[in-house]
């Protein structure tokens, strides 16, 4: 994309807002409920959307940004596991021109010359599910999904029934630990089998090969996943006590010896064209492959360069997925119906005659407001043509317009609330200086359906988490009426006790299911600032926001304070809230907007009721230059301004393009100027690039 294709600032950062928003939703119902409302290559759209604007303004780039982030926390029932290094994810190209731009972003990070050949190992992307797999003494000891990233659940006695998994590594030398990183996948052939005997029994059928091996994958009986034979491919590792070889290729190549199967088609190719060539040919036998495949996956050669590449919080730099183009079907629009959600937004869904893309029968798409009905002019009747990648609902593209029907009926966007009878609105949105595309329902908590979804949230798992307490029992509860408020989770014990209500006598709630859920909640009457303020479910702030907010205030006081004077756009307060590093403006006017309601601060004070609220503790600094703010000027001679930068992050740092009070440290190398007279002037800390090097450790 061009800047020329870019909005200005105010309103690339409100359609950044916006796309954050969406983005999280479809991560929360991809990877928490398994249950994902749309396709692929619709949400790898949307993220793409949402990178090209923060590579043309990197301001948007906010702790909380989806593009820092990755999925969302593991579901229960198994034991957890910290991963000793992160499993992350991959930034997708989609095109040649992508991966060109790729290389060429490697090259630039590194200050390569255009001619020096960066080599690439490609191979194809596998569309199962991500392990890591932990060696000691060349034995396996832990196996672990990917969960979000940073915590999986613990499937070491399942890995052992993987067909061709080694439980020993074969070869003489390995390394002390050597953590394995693959794909665990389900043949096509067995997928079929599978859904038949599924189809015999009278049992639910598996939508795609990839759901089923996460589901042979997650049995609690070992084995029922040794019956499923799944299959596992080796691409990387993890924690690893001695690396055995200094290139991709040559892990590769020992990973194989050390006794993985690794992909048949992957190659070490010379140049980007090179690699580009085989994408080609993978397309080409993608077909007739007994596994699933949605790309092939690019990564630098050289370990030493990987290195230094390094990370985006979410994917490193040295990788990046080139997706195959998404299937497509052609089907019916039998209805639209609206969907409210948490913040009140209405997202109209169509309702599609059920039809087969890529071997999974679709039915529903998700066609996010008004705008986007408006602008394909679909109607209900309509042909359409949808497309889906992976194992989602998929989006619609285009109508047919050759093939509408007579009496075809426009979509009428609803004016008030399908749930609560509400206003549903188009606000003004003062960034874009015209109306939001979302229509939202001003009920507010009123409104069943968002007092429901806000409740899910409360008690979601990275908010209250309380075992015992999901979704379903939410909803059981709301319907009730037992619990409307949050605060009314915490009196269900008294309640209880007291006989007016009887949890204990109801369907799915035995003694000792209930003993426990009031454990649970007793167990959650002590909770930190962060969680508490995430699990408020205020619109835009997730988590990173939410702890921006608990390190900034450092108590529930200190916050309802702040952001009460913070009303008042003229002071001092206000401008504080706007100079967290990370807030944005659209951020800041919701939480504000959050707080200056009535009945959310009555909620508040009822929560407080019933339980505590713990300060913010900051975490112990794991570098000597975390938290501090530091400034590289003139002319950098071991690393590029980019790589600089990106350690500095990585160590905790944060770096600022100016010089003021708040800097503690200027790096300044050959030919600084103004930036390091006016932090001499200010009395700050000033270094040499080698000085810099010693204190952060090389
Ligand atoms: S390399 C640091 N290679 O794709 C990330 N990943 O969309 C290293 N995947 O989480 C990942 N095939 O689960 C790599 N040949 C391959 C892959 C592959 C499938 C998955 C992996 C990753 C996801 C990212």
């Amino acid at each position: 994309m061009s800047a020329e294709d870019v909005s200005p600032l105010e309103e690339a950062k409100a359609e950044h807002e916006r796309l954050a928003v969406e983005i999280r939703e479809h991560d929360k119902l991809y990877f928490q409920d398994d249950a994902p409302t749309v396709s692929d290559a619709e949400y790898d759209a949307l993220r793409r959307r949402l990178l090209a604007l923060e590579a043309v303004y990197p301001e948007l780039i906010t702790a909380d940004s989806p593009s820092q982030t990755i999925g969302a926390a593991p579901a229960s029932g198994f034991a957890k596991v910290t991963h000793a290094r992160p499993m992350l994810s991959l930034d997708n190209a989609f095109s040649a021109e992508d991966v060109r731009e790729f290389v060429d972003r490697v090259r630039r990070f590194l200050g390569l010359p255009a001619e020096e050949p960066v080599a690439l190992v490609a191979e194809p992307k596998i569309d199962g599910l991500s392990a890591s797999a932990r060696f000691e003494g060349g034995k396996f000891v832990l196996g672990a999904t990917r969960g979000d990233g940073q915590v999986g659940e613990n499937i070491t006695a399942n890995m052992r029934e993987v067909v061709d998994f080694p439980e020993t590594l074969t070869v003489k030398d390995a390394p002390d630990v050597f953590e394995v990183r693959g794909e665990v996948y389900m043949p096509k052939d067995r997928f079929l089998a599978l859904n038949e005997a599924q189809a015999r029994e009278e049992k639910a059928l598996y939508a795609n090969p990839r759901n089923a091996a996460a589901g042979s994958l997650r049995q609690l009986d070992p084995s029922i996943t040794a019956s499923r034979r799944l299959h596992f491919f080796a691409y990387s590792w993890g924690e690893v006590s001695a690396l055995p070889a200094d290139t991709q290729w040559g892990m590769v190549e020992w990973l194989q010896s050390a006794g993985f199967t690794i992909n048949p088609m992957a190659k070490r190719c010379a140049t980007v064209e090179d690699a580009l060539a085989l994408h080609a040919e993978v397309e080409r036998m993608r077909a007739g492959l007994n596994y699933d495949i949605d790309g092939v996956v690019y990564k630098v050669d050289r370990l030493d360069w990987q290195d230094r590449l390094g990370f985006v919080s979410r994917s490193p730099r040295w990788a990046t997925a080139h997706k195959f183009p998404a299937e497509k079907a052609q089907t019916r629009v039998l209805a639209i119906d609206i969907q409210v959600g948490r913040t009140g937004a209405l997202t109209p869904v169509a309702r599609l005659e059920p039809v087969t893309v890529g071997g999974v029968v679709v039915s529903n798409a998700t066609l996010h407001n008004e705008a986007y009905i408006l602008e394909k002019d679909i109607r209900i009747g309509d042909t359409v043509i949808i497309q889906r990648a992976g194992d989602v609902i998929p989006q619609v593209l285009e109508v047919v317009t050759d093939a509408r029907p007579k009496g075809t009926r426009k979509y009428k966007p609803p004016e008030t609330c399908p749930v609560c009878g509400s206003h549903a609105v188009r606000e003004f949105n003062p960034n874009l200086g015209r109306e939001d595309a979302v229509r939202r329902c001003t009920g507010g908590l009123i409104c069943p359906a968002q007092a429901k979804e806000r409740l899910k949230h409360f008690v979601s798992r990275d908010a209250f988490d309380i075992e015992g307490l999901g979704v379903k029992q939410i909803q059981l509860f709301f319907d009730e009426g037992m619990v409307t408020r949050p605060d009314q989770i915490f009196t269900l014990p008294e309640r209880e006790a007291a006989g007016d209500i009887a949890l204990k006598d109801r369907e799915g709630f035995g003694e000792t299911s209930v003993r426990n859920l009031f454990a649970a909640i007793e167990e959650r009457r002590d909770i930190s600032l962060d969680r508490f303020v995430y699990s408020l479910g205020i619109r835009h702030a997730g988590q990173a926001t939410a702890r921006l907010l608990a390190r900034t205030y450092l108590t529930l006081d200190g916050l309802l304070e702040g952001l009460a004077a913070a009303q008042d756009r003229e002071s001092e307060a206000y401008e504080e809230l706007l100079a967290i590093d990370g807030i944005g403006r659209v951020v800041a006017e919701a939480v504000l907007e959050f707080f200056a309601e009535e009945h959310n601060l009555e909620a508040i004070a009822a929560l407080r009721g019933q339980l505590r609220v713990a300060d913010f503790e900051a975490p112990s600094a794991e570098s000597p230059v975390a938290g501090k703010t530091v400034v590289f000027t003139g002319t950098l001679e071991t690393m590029t301004r980019h790589e600089a930068k990106a350690r500095a992050e990585a160590l905790g740092a944060k770096v600022s393009g100016s010089v003021s009070k708040k800097t503690d440290i200027v790096i300044a190398g050959p030919g600084a100027g103004s930036k390091l007279k006016k932090a001499e002037e200010l009395g700050v800390q000033v270094m040499t690039e080698a000085e810099w090097r010693e204190t952060v450790g090389g």
